[in-house]
């Protein structure tokens, strides 16, 4: 069996310190026997091993005054460096990436040491805190950009309207402008909420067991006046599903996804939504014929603020929030949603749940 590394420890230290009081000892030995030689005295054989102990402790206690502080100067050293990396990374600075053989430095050999660990552990908590850092940087910068240009616009087509020589229509064109631009505000801070609610660890989800199919076609319904307007052919094939999930949070899921769906197809287009349901999962697919999504962006579409074409999406006025929020809400329950597309031919969005009960 393998000797504990604490037991191994002790084992060296006694051997050290047994053999710097065999060297004392023996350096007392000849030092108080080349003195009496010296001055031609011979002492009574206790008086010489009493001045020889004693010589012997006083080498002891000098090597220990002597090497004790080189010792706990590697010691400061060590926790010196953990603080200042603690330091640093409390005033927000994370790239700190202490040397893993600082540890054995100290004289603790192994990566399974405590020391060895805590070096690990430092490391990783400033890489962590590093991409998160990052992240909340890109998420500022997103939300800066997607409020910025509306606000642009809303400014710049607001001060055009003091024109009062401009004619009616161009007046109604501006401030149909600024209307859209104002809803897209709006839309931008309601997903932004939806998100929060969502990452925060307080949300509670309400499962409940209900009808699935029932909850699409209110919701197709509920769409008509849009894809209707697009002349789009709403083409719905259910089966008839129970689910055990959160009602409200799945509304989110359907709505994004059909949302999406309209906005993407052109007028005249198709849409499909099918639901069906296999042994332990339920699948909805929502296919359209729409001008599709790039294989390089397919992986790209659920990242937050994410959008396949800026110009495109710019003019349907999206902030690339939506499927970021239909993935979260799929995962809390335990499915997965995905998307299969070829360029110009259209996208299908599959999302699977599993089949479970309250
Ligand atoms: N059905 C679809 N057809 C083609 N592209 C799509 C489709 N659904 C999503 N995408 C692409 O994925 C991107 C991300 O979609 P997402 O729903 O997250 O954002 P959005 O629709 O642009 O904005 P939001 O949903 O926040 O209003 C879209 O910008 C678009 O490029
Ligand atoms: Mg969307």
């Amino acid at each position: 069996m393998k000797p504990e590394p604490g037991i191994l420890h002790i084992a060296k230290n006694v051997i050290l310190v047994s053999l710097a009081l065999f060297i004392c000892w023996t350096g007392a030995f000849y030092i108080t026997r080349s003195a009496y030689s010296h001055i031609a005295w011979q002492p009574h054989e206790l008086i010489a091993f009493l001045i020889n102990a004693m010589l012997g402790f006083i080498l002891f206690g000098l090597c220990i005054t002597i090497i004790g502080p080189l010792v706990k100067g590697r010691e400061y050293e060590f926790f010196n460096e953990l603080i200042e990396a603690l330091k640093r990374i409390s005033r927000g600075d994370f790239r700190v990436n202490l040397d893993s053989t600082l540890a054995k430095r100290k004289g603790r050999q192994g990566h399974d040491h405590p020391f060895a660990q805590l070096v690990e552990g430092i490391n990783d908590m400033a890489a962590n805190l590093k991409v998160m850092e990052e992240l909340r940087q890109e998420f500022i910068s997103n939300v800066s950009h997607e409020i910025g240009s509306p606000l642009t616009s809303i400014s710049g087509f607001a001060r055009a309207l003091k024109d009062t020589t401009m004619d009616q229509e161009k007046r109604d064109q501006y401030l149909t402008i600024i209307e859209t631009e104002c809803v897209r505000l709006s839309r931008l801070s309601d997903n932004l909420m939806k998100l929060a609610v969502l990452d925060s660890s307080e949300h509670a989800s309400q499962q409940t067991s209900y009808r699935l199919d029932r909850q699409l076609v209110t919701l197709v319904l509920s769409c008509e006046p849009q894809w209707d307007d697009k002349k789009i052919e709403m083409n719905v094939e259910l089966e008839e599903v129970e689910i055990v999930a959160d009602k409200d949070l799945m509304i989110q899921v359907w709505i994004n996804l059909i949302h999406n769906a309209i906005k993407f197809t052109p007028k005249g287009g198709k849409i499909d939504i099918f639901l069906t349901q296999s042994e332990d999962e339920v699948n909805v697919r929502i296919t359209d014929t729409g001008p599709g999504i790039a294989p390089q962006d397919q992986p790209r579409i659920f990242e937050r603020f994410y959008k396949a074409d800026q110009s495109r999406t710019r003019t349907a006025g999206g902030s690339g929030l939506g499927l970021s929020i239909v993935q979260k809400i799929v995962e809390m329950h335990d499915g997965s949603v995905s998307v299969s597309s070829e360029p110009g031919e259209g996208a299908a969005f599959t999302v699977q749940l599993p089949i479970c009960s309250v």
